[in-house]
């Protein structure tokens, strides 16, 4: 069973982010990626639609023998997470934006969370301000489009620009001095916040943490990797546009091979 892989999955591209700490952590894990582009951003869908979404992923993972699996999503945790828990007995991995360690972090008592709707209109999220939220003030902000921005591959256009602009100003005009980011799709934009946000703020992605929990848990469960050679990454996408593989390639930073995911 250690020689299976670890599943990782995102309502696109933005996962890729989560898996990058992921290989960092566990050199030695064979890694399976799956970007659900076609659906892409899930963060205006219903949470039954995700659920069906984040159910039929998880099937074909565990198909292809999954040991393990990542939701490298923070919209679909909080819409599937539970229900694909009650499902599928491996352990599941999922993500929520970073209040904890901003609410710890902050001098000025103000966290700002950029995130999608669905993340920020979920019970989980509500429950997460309950919890950490309460002695600070927390100014949340959706960022349609944002998403797109990045599954499109436009990293560091006027458009991309003006839409980070838009949705930082009023962290900052809240005297927010750290930033979480609460979507997986946005590390990969992260230069852009930085700059508008400027440096005294402090921006938190949660992608390290999360390969932390993943590396606990195989430990935890007796399911780490035995041997000591490289692990290697499969790639799987659904995405319509022919420049998808390309794009993947340029946020995973080195060549790979994109299967066609039919799910
Ligand atoms: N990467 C997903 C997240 O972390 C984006 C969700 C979406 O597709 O809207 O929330």
């Amino acid at each position: 069973m250690s020689e299976q892989c670890i599943g990782v999955f995102d309502s696109g591209v933005g996962g890729l982010s989560v898996l990058k700490h992921i290989r960092q952590t566990l050199p030695y894990e064979h890694l399976c990626y799956v970007a659900d582009s076609l659906h892409a951003p899930y963060g205006n869908q219903t949470p039954e639609f995700i659920i069906e979404r984040a159910n039929n992923i998880a099937q074909f993972l565990i198909e292809q023998h999954a040991k393990a699996m990542v939701v490298a999503c923070n919209t679909a945790t909080a819409a599937a997470v539970a229900k694909l828990r009650s499902r599928y007995n491996l352990p599941i991995i999922g993500m929520e934006p970073a209040v904890k360690p901003a609410a710890a972090a902050t001098k000025t008592g103000v966290v700002g969370v950029l995130a999608t709707v669905g993340t920020l209109k979920s019970a989980q999220f509500a429950a997460l301000l309950e919890s950490y939220g309460q002695h600070i003030q927390v100014v949340t902000q959706a960022c349609n489009g944002l998403v797109e921005c990045v599954e499109r591959g436009d990293l560091n256009t006027a458009n991309t620009k003006a839409l980070i602009k838009r949705y930082v100003a009023p962290l900052l005009e809240a005297k927010a001095d750290t930033i979480v980011l609460g979507c997986t799709h946005y590390p990969f934009v992260r230069a852009l916040i930085e700059a508008e946000a400027g440096k005294q703020v402090a921006i938190i992605d949660t992608g390290a943490a999360v390969a932390k929990q993943v590396q606990h848990r195989l430990q935890t469960h007796d399911l780490l990797r035995y041997s000591k050679e490289k692990g290697q990454e499969t790639f799987w996408s659904n995405s319509a546009s022919s420049k998808a593989p390309q794009l993947m390639q340029t946020l995973w930073g080195k060549p790979v091979n994109v299967q066609t995911l039919m799910v």
